[in-house]
């Protein structure tokens, strides 16, 4: 009804407009006609008299039967009075009621041209004819018509003309109307098609049910949607304070409490057996679980991970679960068993070997064998099953975590069509030349490719990936919208830069910083002036650890009043040490500490304070508040959250940050000083410049970067993605209930 209103009003408002225009134009024509038709009539009626009139003039009573002549010619009703006016111009016969206003033409001028009248009664016709008689002029004949019935005729042809377009609109409305609904209807459709996405997401049959005359439009369309759909999210994030609730809300609202599972290889908790046979549990040192730990508190679902400490199997459930965190449970671990030769061939092998050296430009060679890539095949394989157990619903939201789940997406795809699954990649994405060396690359990519969303932590990352697929995959890949069509699947490819929680727990239970500096210098048995600088890492080759203690070495050299009054600590937490490669570090790093110690130490001093042990979350915290500067130096890193609990901890706005250019971090910490850690030189005087910047500067670079921690924390890392899942599903169900509700109409 709405729409044939929609063509019918601007149709009949136009035709009235034309109707307007043209009844004038009809008026005055006929007018014409009918003037034209008088002057015909009043010269024939002139001719016709002409003999009698001659010889009634010459008659005895003359005037009387002229008279009479006259009023029986204007007994004609359309004649209103006729007079003859003599040869000198004198009215000499007119019927009683010949006008007034109407006067003889003077004698010797040429008669005057018919005219109309407008008097009180109505409008009148004059015209003036000239008579003779045996070639004597008679006088003239001035016959007046009454012309309202000329007015009569041209109102009914104005009724006439005004019906038949009324007609002429109706008509063209019905027709109109019928044609419109029918293509308004294919319109309609196409477009929702086009919006929801299905005529780009699905098949090409999909795309042909489109109307033709919209596919050009198709992306264009499309991307304005995503633009709109983009600028939607980007206004509603910066308008969410970004914590616990904000994610709780998410899963409430946007998301339905839809089940939500983590897969990870490390473990937010390990149970250890110490010697004395007592249970510890220990926090792993891993960016990513730093992260997720948090985000999980908050979302309550599963945690999918290896059960790599002495006594996880003691603490679990029949079901291989435990609830954590001890003092307040919130959500469970799955825990997944590994044989020995499964995590050597699986971890060690394929993952630390093979992937972590590959995707990390820090010059150590990758080894690829057969036979770990068969253990990393089957692992991932083992962790799509526990994931089919522990999933509660046919379309759940799997978070797939990092390297070591390459493959998972796609076996998780194939047994839960219907999840959502985002894989994130914490660690950098090589280039397509250095991806190129891996002898499985096609299968990583294509499992990969399972995933609904692969995340990132930079937008430099996401173009090697997408540059690497395009490189070795037959993929039909959309550089606009950063999305990937393999095997009919779309894979979209975001950054995601992680960050931490805010504020750190770890802080709640921590004196203020002074507290902090006096403890730490007393526990190191050092000077309490001493200048500290801090480094927190696991002992890992892509670091920078060995370009650090350099850097200390060469500012001692070159600032020797440096010696005795400024020492580095170095916590370096044990890590992967059944590698090779890593166990030959460690004792690359010992040895250039132990150097450096013997040539500026003295007794009461060491330059490098190295600590290669685990610390917990509060000690870290501690050693950051105590530091008058953090070094982080790695040679390679996705993003590297030491850089931002330091400046988590210093809510003195106090301590200087020194952060390598080759960190995911040093994009967003742009008020660190950065630094090329190759280039020692450069870093040691990045070290004096810290060691001596004056405190206003200091805590200006430190507000900074503390108020960007904040406003992108974890909460909003994870945030982003689970509303960029909403935001899949939602597209997802309205296809699949388009695609339904088609079928319906289809069946018979
Ligand atoms: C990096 C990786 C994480 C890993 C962490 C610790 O941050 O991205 O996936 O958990 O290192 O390494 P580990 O091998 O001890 O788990």
């Amino acid at each position: 009804m709405r729409l044939s209103l929609r063509f019918i009003l601007p149709l009949g408002i136009a035709l009235t407009g034309i109707a307007y225009a043209v009844v004038p134009l009809v008026d005055r024509l006929t007018l014409q006609w009918f003037v034209r038709d008088l002057e015909i009539r009043s010269h024939t009626i002139a001719l016709a008299v002409q003999e009698p009139l001659a010889d009634l003039v010459h008659e005895p009573r003359a005037h009387q039967k002229v008279l009479l002549y006259f009023r029986r010619i204007v007994q004609d009703e359309r004649i209103y009075a006729i007079g003859l006016c003599n040869p000198a111009g004198k009215l000499a016969y007119a019927t009683v009621n010949f006008p007034l206003e109407v006067t003889c033409p003077s004698p010797g001028t040429a008669p005057p041209e018919s005219r109309l009248l407008q008097l009180a009664h109505g409008p009148l016709h004059v015209s003036v004819n000239p008579l003779a008689a045996e070639g004597e002029p008679l006088g003239d004949l001035v016959i007046v018509h009454d012309m309202s019935f000329v007015q009569r005729r041209s109102e009914d042809t104005k009724k006439y003309v005004f019906y038949l377009f009324a007609a002429i609109a109706a008509v063209v409305a019905l027709i109109t109307v019928v044609i419109a609904e029918i293509s308004w209807r294919g319109w309609v459709a196409g477009l929702k098609r086009l919006i929801s996405g299905e005529a780009l997401l699905g098949t090409r049959e999909e795309e042909l049910k489109t109307a033709p005359e919209l596919r050009p439009f198709a992306r264009d369309l499309q991307a304005l949607v995503r633009d709109l759909e983009a600028e939607r999210h980007a206004r509603d994030e910066s308008q969410i304070v970004w914590g616990p609730a904000a994610l709780r809300r998410i899963l409430r609202q946007d998301l339905k409490g839809d089940d939500v599972l983590i897969v990870s290889n490390r473990e937010p908790y390990i149970h250890v057996r110490r010697k004395d046979n007592v249970i510890e549990i220990q926090r792993p040192a891993s960016g990513l679980v730093t992260a997720l730990e948090p985000v999980m508190r908050a979302c309550s679902g599963t945690w999918i991970a290896h059960g790599a400490g002495s006594a996880d199997r003691d603490t679990v459930d029949r079901q291989d679960h435990v609830m954590v965190p001890p003092e307040r449970p919130s959500y469970r671990i799955r825990r997944v068993w590994l044989s020995e030769a499964e995590e050597k061939g699986y971890y060690d092998g394929f993952a630390n070997e093979g992937l972590w050296p590959l995707c990390h430009i820090a010059h150590t060679r990758p080894t690829f064998r057969a036979g770990d890539w068969a253990h990393y095949q089957s692992v991932n394989r083992r962790f799509a099953d526990a994931v089919v157990q522990e999933t509660r619903t046919e379309d759940p939201i799997v978070l797939v975590q990092d390297y070591h789940f390459a493959l998972l997406p796609r076996m998780i795809r194939e047994r839960l069509p219907r999840a959502t699954i985002i894989a994130f990649w914490h660690i950098p994405w090589p280039n397509p030349e250095a991806f190129g060396i891996l002898p499985w690359r096609e299968e990583v990519l294509a499992g990969l490719l399972g995933s609904s969303i692969i995340g990132f932590h930079t937008q430099f990352h996401c173009n090697n990936f997408v540059d690497t697929v395009d490189r070795f995959l037959e993929a039909r890949i959309d550089r606009e919208t950063f999305s990937i069509s393999y095997g009919g699947e779309l894979t979209e490819v975001r950054r995601y830069p992680i960050s931490i929680e805010w504020p750190p727990s770890a802080l709640a239970s921590l004196p203020p910083v002074a507290e902090c500096r006096a403890r730490v210098r007393e526990r190191l048995g050092v000077a309490p002036d001493l200048n500290l600088g801090v480094g927190v890492d696991r002992l890992d080759y892509t670091k920078g650890i060995l370009e650090r203690f350099m850097a200390v070495e060469r500012l001692l050299e070159l600032e020797p009043g440096w010696i005795g009054r400024f020492s580095f600590v170095q916590v370096a937490a044990p890590s992967r040490s059944t590698i090779d490669e890593y166990q030959s570090f460690d004792a690359r790093v010992r040895a250039l500490a132990e150097r450096i110690n013997r040539r500026f130490g003295r007794p009461g001093y060491a330059p490098i304070v190295l600590r290669i042990e685990h610390y917990d979350a509060r000690q870290v915290y501690e050693l950051y508040r105590a530091a008058d500067l953090c070094y982080v130096s790695s040679l390679h890193d996705g993003m590297n959250l030491v850089a931002k609990e330091f400046v988590a901890a210093r809510d003195d706005d106090q301590g200087v940050l020194i952060l390598s250019q080759f960190t995911g971090a040093a994009r967003e910490l742009a008020e660190a000083l950065i630094v090329n850690p190759y280039d020692i030189e450069q870093c040691a005087a990045a070290l004096h410049a810290a060691l001596t910047m004056p405190a206003a500067e200091r805590s200006a670079r430190m507000r900074t970067m503390r108020h960007l921690v904040q406003e992108f924390n974890v909460y909003r890392w994870a945030g982003r993605m689970l509303l960029d899942a909403a935001r899949m599903r939602h597209r997802r169900r309205v296809v699949s209930q388009a695609r339904e509700s088609r079928r319906g109409r289809a069946a018979p």
